[in-house]
């Protein structure tokens, strides 16, 4: 085996988990701005899968031309293996986690053993958790800090006109939708830690896990409609979104929220009469938030769930698994 390549999952078609496989692949070369981390663990996520779906359920418009062969994935978590000459804050052997260049592709991507990673995006890992615990954090976290905590950039928001603006929290009832999944379970916390009552929303078999982490009311959705017992609610971050999403809004206050995080446009004229803001917006890679973010993880304020963990090898059974749902926490790859 050459020593100028390692292990990876490339898609040469799109289509079901069957079509990722693991083979060689280069090592990614070092730019300028990017450091070269040795990949310990792989943190996956929905756009993982819709990319290896050929994003079929995004309006066509939406699917970014691939370039076949294409590694997949966006969260790492590892060790910095060659830094280039430009990057500061960042030395070979540090321990590092980061959404590598999102929402862009087609350079070195994450289901690998070394990513090619612009710095900016990444973050010192927290000496607290190892690197299956920091895979997991990145997009899921990012997604719940940019929606709940601060957006972090002005960048033209590609699903509204208007810039998302998150809300103060204190003091507020929020409801988290999908409260068990990546991004809900890591907003449930978040939305605890800023001093909210937080009404988590998910099939029953996560109620003792999100009480644990903080839930102050949890609702089976599987038993009744949320939307039938929800009332006067501030905020609803609805992390499965997408076309049922406007059911929200009767559940919300005059001045209230919904922020659908799966794109999703409910009726405009409702949220208007019921005085209510629907906002949305798109996570970026962004290594200072993730340091933010890493703080609470490094003291226990919040902590990432890991549903199940695969070999890099398997990560086709990762895929298949992620399709199973009732995803609990974060589904990882471990590469070394
Ligand atoms: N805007 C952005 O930039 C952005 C960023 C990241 C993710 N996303 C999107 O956000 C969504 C969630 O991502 P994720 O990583 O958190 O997904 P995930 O880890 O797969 O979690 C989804 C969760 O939703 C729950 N769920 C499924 N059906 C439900 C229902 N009818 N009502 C309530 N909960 C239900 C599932 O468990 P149970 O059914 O057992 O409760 C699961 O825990 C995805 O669509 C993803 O594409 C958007």
């Amino acid at each position: 085996m050459s020593t100028d390549t390692m292990k990876t999952i490339r898609l040469h078609e799109f289509g079901g988990p069957e079509v990722l496989r693991y083979e060689e692949a280069p090592i990614p070369e070092l730019k300028l701005g990017e450091v070269l981390v040795r990949v310990h663990a792989v943190g996956i996520n929905p756009p993982d899968w819709y990319l290896r779906d050929g994003y079929k359920d995004l309006p066509p418009e939406w699917r970014p031309p691939v370039p076949f062969p294409v590694i997949l994935g966006s969260d790492v978590s590892g060790v910095i293996e060659a830094v280039a000459t430009d990057v500061q804050g960042f030395s070979v052997g540090d321990e590092v986690f980061g959404m590598v260049r999102f929402p862009s592709f087609g350079e070195s991507a994450a289901y690998a053993e070394y990513v090619a990673a612009p710095a900016s995006d990444l973050a010192l890992k927290p000496a607290g958790i190892d690197h299956v615990h920091a895979a997991g954090a990145p997009m899921s976290g990012l997604t719940a800090w940019q929606f709940l905590i601060e957006l972090g950039h002005n960048e033209p928001n590609p699903l509204q006109p208007e810039r998302h603006r998150p809300l103060p929290l204190s003091g507020k009832t929020v409801l988290v939708n999908g409260a068990a999944g990546g991004v809900g379970h890591l907003a449930v916390q978040l939305a605890k830690w800023k001093g909210a009552h937080v009404i988590a929303v998910a099939s029953g078999m996560h109620e003792s896990f999100l009480r644990e982490l903080g839930a102050d009311e949890f609702i089976d959705y599987t038993k009744s409609p949320p939307e039938d017992i929800a009332h006067d609610v501030d905020l609803v971050l609805d992390t499965l979104g997408g076309p049922t999403t406007g059911r929200f809004l009767r559940t919300l206050k005059r001045g209230g929220a919904l922020f659908p995080v799966f794109l999703g446009y409910p009726d405009a004229e409702e949220a208007a009469k019921r005085g209510v803001i629907v906002s949305m917006t798109q996570v970026r890679s962004n290594g200072p938030q993730l340091a933010e973010f890493g703080r609470l993880l490094d003291a226990g304020t919040v902590r990432v769930a890991n549903d199940s963990t695969f070999p890099l090898v398997d990560a086709r059974k990762a895929h298949e698994r992620a399709a199973g749902g009732h995803i609990q926490g974060k589904i990882v790859l471990t590469v070394v």
